[in-house]
């Protein structure tokens, strides 16, 4: 049993590290407006002893807004945007990346608040919330540049088949921003800031957990763009974005999350052939582990790769394929690791902080106790126990294609092997996945590697040779196959999800071409 003493009481938190509250009652709909309804508290899933009790301390609430505020947001965004003609999508790109660049240098400051709100709202640990903080400010930055570089490139003359003609970037219109918990701050501003880069008008919905956070980036959005550009939004999903897709006013929906809820909002649009898509959705990546593989840096990959920020990435690991010949020993060792690695507050230097909700802890045994009631077991001492929203990594094997853990996405520290004595038999539980986003390859032979390279990446968005799965580095396409995912962003290709290339062409008769000259 995980002992009650390693959570901490109030007074055991050390000063720096004490949870920062926020009574939120703004939001942005054309401009700051107070909420006067109902506002729902904010519980973090790092859980404190009060007496003998164990409680999720209570860090603050935000509003829980109407459906009539979402469409006040919406109406805000349509205006401002207003079919191109709007003040922002009319500005120069130089201009609006001028704005952007500000925009960031007014964020900067806020580094520490923001990573203690995401540490204690998602439970991360304080220096990955530092790091994803550091890496979106990057990303920011980096998506100015790349998209004043793109706007030289594509808007050259080119002259073919005797007519000339110039392509212009333009925005699409107002984008819904839907980002996960996981990543509160760089999956929702990697999104939303390409989408303003290029001229739209955004909606963005804060996340359930991680929301808070945009108590500090509310007044600088408003301060740094204008009137309607950008709207945030806080309160329940299902109750705010059915009535934006009924609209039929969202032109692009940017989201990442479950599929289920991608299809359900999909479906909600009464012209789904005009909608634009971005989905980031879930994922069962696999690593396959083959008998020459190089053991220690396919120990620390594995490792990481399933366990960093407690599983809870789109890119972890979520499954090892291992090879007969090695598996014991690679199953002994891996239990080995995980029996080491025990879970703690995240201001303490642990790789397993608390799970992001208790619900989602509850789920997580729900589906351990799925795989255990089959015959599957727990290969290190005291895996999957849990004491509230801490729980130890279970390393889980005997997992068949009946269980849930075969298939679904865990999104925790559960991590099943399966055996194969035949590369096919491990290609084959990647090609017949649902998901298709990422695999990992472990092993030195060229020649062995090459069979399962070339096939992989006809099933998936990125194969990994002895390196875990991620998303990162932030220039590489991060996309994924089947329902994994609709659309690639990287900082390049984001830029071009949210804009449409717009053609002004001429043929080459001599008036045409004397013309042309004056015009551009
Ligand atoms: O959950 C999303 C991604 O996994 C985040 O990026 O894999 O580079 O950490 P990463």
């Amino acid at each position: 049993m995980i002992p009650s003493e390693r959570i901490p009481r109030a007074e055991d938190i050390p000063v720096q590290f004490r949870p920062p509250t926020a009574e939120l009652r703004h939001y942005l709909a054309g401009g700051m407006k107070v909420w006067n309804g109902p506002a729902a508290d904010v519980h973090s899933p790092v859980p404190l002893l009060r007496g003998e009790a164990i409680v999720p301390p209570r860090i603050g609430s935000r509003p829980r807004l109407s459906e009539a505020a979402a469409l006040e947001a919406l109406a805000a965004a349509s205006r401002a945007f207003d079919r191109g003609d709007g003040e922002w999508p009319r500005l120069s790109l130089e201009e609006r990346a001028a704005l952007v660049r500000m925009f960031v240098e007014a964020v900067r400051p806020l580094r520490e608040h923001i990573a203690l709100h995401i540490m204690w709202e998602v439970g991360k640990v304080y220096d990955e919330a530092l790091n994803e903080f550091d890496r979106t400010l990057e990303y920011t930055l980096e998506t100015v540049d790349a998209a004043l570089d793109l706007d030289k490139r594509e808007r050259r003359d080119t002259s073919l088949q005797q007519v000339v003609g110039r392509v212009d970037l333009l925005p699409i219109g107002v984008v819904l921003c839907v980002g996960p918990y996981n990543y509160p701050f760089y999956e929702t501003l990697t999104n939303a800031i390409p989408a303003l880069l290029m001229g739209n008008a955004v909606i963005i919905k804060a996340p359930p957990l991680g929301g808070l956070l945009y108590a500090h980036l509310l007044p600088l959005f408003a301060e740094h763009f204008p009137d309607g550009v950008v709207n945030l939004l806080f309160g329940e999903s299902e109750e705010l974005l059915p009535a934006l897709m009924e609209s039929g006013d969202v032109d692009v929906l940017a989201f990442i999350g479950t599929s289920r809820v991608a299809d359900r909002l999909i479906g909600l649009h009464p012209h789904p052939h005009r909608l634009h898509k971005l989905l980031g959705l879930e994922a069962k990546n696999a690593a396959i582990i083959l008998p020459d593989a190089p053991v220690a840096i396919t120990l620390e990959e594995c490792v990481k790769g399933a366990l960093a920020f407690n599983g809870q990435r789109c890119a972890a690991i979520k499954m090892i394929l291992v090879h007969d010949d090695v598996a014991n020993d690679y199953i002994a060792r891996l239990a080995e690791e995980f029996r080491r690695i025990e879970p703690g507050m995240p201001w303490e230097n642990v790789r397993l902080t608390p799970i992001s909700s208790l619900a989602h802890a509850e789920w997580l045994s729900d589906l351990l106790d799925d795989a255990l009631e089959g015959g599957a077991a727990v290969r290190n001492p005291g895996g999957g126990e849990r004491l509230h929203t801490l729980m130890r990594p279970a390393l889980v094997t005997g997992v068949t294609a009946n269980m849930r853990l075969f298939s679904e996405e865990q999104f925790g520290p559960l991590l099943p092997v399966l055996r194969f004595t035949d590369e096919t038999e491990a290609l084959s539980y990647i090609k017949q996945s649902r998901y298709g986003q990422q695999c990992s390859v472990f092993g030195a032979d060229p020649v062995r590697i090459r069979r399962i390279v070339d096939p992989a990446s006809r099933y998936v968005g990125r194969v990994n040779i002895n390196g875990k799965c991620q998303r990162g580095p932030d220039h590489f396409p991060f996309t994924g196959k089947r329902d994994s995912a609709l659309g690639t962003v990287s900082i390049e290709e984001a830029l071009r999800r949210f804009c449409i290339s717009t053609v002004i062409a001429t043929p080459e008769y001599e008036e045409n071409t004397a013309l042309w000259k004056l015009l551009f």
